[in-house]
């Protein structure tokens, strides 16, 4: 069962979140992180970048591996989520960026896949995955109806996914139909995951993922079976939560 832990504000996540990752860092200079990108994880990078610079954290040997990326948008796309990673996570943490790794939305196929997994596994694995969560319930951009036991691959976009991330983009016409992900099955194999959700849009989604049945229909409800797995949500994400 997941850890939970109710805050009152994405602002109080990501100081928690964000002192977690710090100490697990001094424990592990080469920590490697999974790192998620929307708006979720905004206010633990922030607070991280600021725990680096005011305690000095060596942050040379992090790794750092992204969940995801559009198919179709080169790294220099401003939404491309290797510019994204690049703005949020590499240069504010400063991280070196050959320890960055984000899915080539350009190549996107099994072979590029396959080298995907095979540089999280080279790296020893993901000690820390950070996740967001769709208000459909998809962890990464695996969509309802992903195999728990899928690995990284190009997958399709639903409409409701497009149009929740239309608004990064001028229109939803210019939001990619396709992604590369880590699967589900790549996802479990981190050795902790954090879960973060801010916001009543994602109150549904919550509580079908922590006390609904473990179904592929609900993508995250697979983190019920993690053993290490925390969910950090603000009220508003927990409301429909009953137990
Ligand atoms: P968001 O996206 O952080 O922008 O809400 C989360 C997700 O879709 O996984």
């Amino acid at each position: 069962m997941a850890e939970v832990k109710i805050v009152r504000s994405a602002a109080e996540a990501g100081v928690i979140v964000a002192e977690r990752i710090a100490a697990q860092i001094v424990d592990n200079p080469a920590l490697v992180l999974g790192v998620a990108t929307g708006s979720t994880p905004e206010t633990t990078y922030r607070s991280l970048a600021e725990l680096v610079r005011e305690r000095s954290l060596d942050m040379r040997g992090v790794r750092a591996f992204a969940l995801d990326e559009y198919v179709g948008l080169s790294p220099e796309h401003a939404q491309s989520y290797a510019a994204v990673v690049d703005r949020e996570v590499t240069r504010p943490l400063g991280l070196q960026p050959g320890n960055v790794h984000v899915p080539d939305g350009m190549a996107a196929d099994d072979a590029s896949s396959q080298m995907y997994e095979q540089a999280i596994e080279n790296a020893g694995g993901i000690d820390l995955q950070l996740l967001g969560i769709g208000s459909n319930g998809h962890i990464g951009f695996n969509e309802p109806g992903s195999a728990f036991d899928s690995r990284t691959r190009v997958t399709a976009l639903i409409e409701s996914t497009r149009c929740d991330n239309a608004r990064f983009f001028d229109s939803i016409d210019q939001v990619p139909t396709h992604a590369v992900t880590q699967g589900i099955g790549t996802i479990l194999e981190a050795k902790s995951v954090v879960l973060l959700a801010f916001g009543a849009p994602k109150a549904a989604a919550i509580a079908a993922a922590l006390e609904g049945p473990v179904t592929e229909d609900l993508p995250a409800s697979i983190l019920q079976r993690h053993p290490h797995a925390l969910v950090v949500v603000d009220q508003a994400a927990a409301s429909e939560l009953t137990r």
